[in-house]
């Protein structure tokens, strides 16, 4: 018996978590549960972060956490439990199959056309490090992280699934024509890791271009993997393309502890009827028993959950209307009854459990993961990002005051486009600027330099925010303005 944590949730969380269990439990699947404390109602008793400490605990000694859906309160500053829990404990992939369910009625399967695609999307990074300010009382900035060794975590993972899968393809979705740092970062690690895997079809897209690719010719895609937002925005595109949420599972999967949940809310519209479609949280539960080598109880469920949305059984939210609409109980009574049935399309071989007890982690500190530094750094020039409502001229004549001998004022610009030394006037204007310095000649600045001018510039315009211009060896680490 393996021991996992449990978290019920909020709104139809109950609900669709006793359904699932109570599957498990007719099964014989060999799990024991152990109930924690999370979700909107343990914010309510005061603990900022959703869970208790008692919760947080048992959590990362066992390993594996069960959720259902979890409220985040609105409008009081608190950040989602659900995001939280990721982050914390570093579930650095989280992958989404997208499969076609026979009886559950959608544009493709009506055309035929088979879907078989695994996002995995990066799931601490990018925007989702929710680090934004406002810099004037126009201009909010967001700071977006892309960093290597979390990539390299994510997309590692990604190849490694592919290769157990025996996937013929994986394609990295990325938007590195516009976001050549950062998306640039992601796609070359992707690149890197690609050499790895000479076996399997490497190639990637751009984001929007994915979009619209997969919505016409999903059948061509197998693995997609992609940076946080991006990732978002395509795993619900994918869900979009099976017949919606309610049929969408997500695994969140790090070294020490993974997180297993659907990916719909807590549907408060449905709260308290027993109406709700269990069927997302029983998939992600089936990956659940798969992460944990119980091949077999989850072949077997899989097979009645099939069989039984072939043969027409729907709770209220999908399938063909004419039929009557079961409740969640009898949903899950429904697939229990047909144990031991094989369904017509996409039955899983049923193969012995292979029982993986989940590695218990006691660690002192916390892993910080770093790549080696081959290039030699140094500072060539900073960007000072100064708040002015003044035209760009009057801007450059202020800086210019300031330049002292070390720094030359390069470029301004505005929202990313230079306007001054040239420009165009109908480049409509912010009150915030980009100032670019770079040194005078070839002679590295030291942060002292750059204190300096900031302390200078700061006599005539409040400095927002403030950027290192930065060369590893013979390479920029900085992009260039629009038209610069
Ligand atoms: P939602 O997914 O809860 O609901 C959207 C629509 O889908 C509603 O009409 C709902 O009735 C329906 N729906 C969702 N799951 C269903 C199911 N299993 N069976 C039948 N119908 C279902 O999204 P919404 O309304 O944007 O969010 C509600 C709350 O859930 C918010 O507090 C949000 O923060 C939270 N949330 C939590 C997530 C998590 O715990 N991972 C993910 C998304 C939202």
């Amino acid at each position: 018996m393996t021991n996992i944590a449990v978290a019920k949730g909020d709104g139809i969380g109950p609900e669709i978590m006793d359904a699932v269990i109570s599957i498990f439990e007719a099964a014989g699947v060999p799990l024991t549960y152990e109930y924690v404390d999370m979700g909107k109602w343990v914010f309510d008793k005061g603990y900022s972060n959703g869970m208790t400490p008692e919760a947080q605990q048992r959590i990362e000694t066992l390993g594996i956490l069960f959720k259902g859906p979890m409220e985040t309160p609105k409008g009081k500053g608190v950040k989602s439990v659900n995001v939280t829990a990721r982050k914390t404990w570093n579930t650095y992939a989280n992958k989404r199959v997208f499969q076609t369910l026979h009886g559950v009625d959608t544009v493709f399967s009506r055309a035929g056309i088979p879907i078989d695609i695994t996002v995995v999307r990066e799931n601490i990074e990018d925007t989702y490090g929710g680090i934004e300010h406002m810099l004037t009382h126009d201009v909010a900035l967001s700071r977006r992280f892309i960093t290597r060794p979390g990539s390299m975590q994510v997309i590692r993972y990604a190849f490694e699934m592919a290769r157990k899968k025996q996937a013929r393809r994986i394609t990295c979705g990325h938007k590195a024509n516009i976001m050549k740092i950062t998306d640039g970062l992601f796609l070359e690690c992707f690149r890197e890791v690609a050499l790895e895997y000479p076996e399997i079809q490497a190639d990637d897209v751009i984001v929007d271009d994915l979009c619209m690719k997969l919505v016409t010719r999903p059948d061509l895609f197998d693995v997609v993997v992609l940076t946080n937002l991006q990732g978002d925005i395509v795993s619900d595109l994918c869900a979009g393309l099976v017949g919606g949420l309610g049929f969408a599972p997500s695994a969140n999967i790090g070294d020490h502890i993974c997180i297993f949940e659907a990916v719909h809310g807590t549907a408060p519209d449905i709260t308290g009827k027993n109406i709700a479609n269990p069927t997302a949280l029983l998939l992600s539960g089936l990956t659940m028993l798969r992460h944990l080598g119980l091949m077999e109880h989850a072949a077997i469920i899989e097979n009645a959950l099939l069989y039984t949305l072939e043969a027409g059984f729907r709770t209220g939210d999908f399938g063909d209307r004419s039929k009557p609409a079961l409740d969640t109980t009898a949903f899950a009574q429904a697939i229990i009854a047909h144990f031991g049935r094989i369904p017509e399309h996409g039955a899983k071989t049923i193969m012995p459990n292979k029982p993986v007890t989940p590695t218990i982690f006691k660690l002192e500190k916390n892993p910080l993961i770093m790549s080696l530094e081959k290039e030699q750094e140094s500072i060539v020039g900073v960007d000072m990002f100064v708040e002015s409502a003044e035209q760009p001229g009057i801007v450059a004549e202020k800086c210019l005051r300031h330049t002292l001998d070390l720094f030359k004022l390069v470029t301004i610009s505005n929202r990313g486009t230079q306007v001054w030394p040239k420009g165009s006037v109908f480049t409509n204007l912010v009150n915030q600027y980009r100032c670019r310095f770079e040194s005078v000649g070839d002679a590295p600045l030291t942060q002292t330099d750059i204190i300096e001018l900031y302390k200078r510039l700061s006599a005539d315009f409040k400095i927002c925010s403030t950027e290192l211009l930065n060369m590893w060896g013979d390479k920029k680490a900085y992009s260039l303005a629009q038209g610069q």
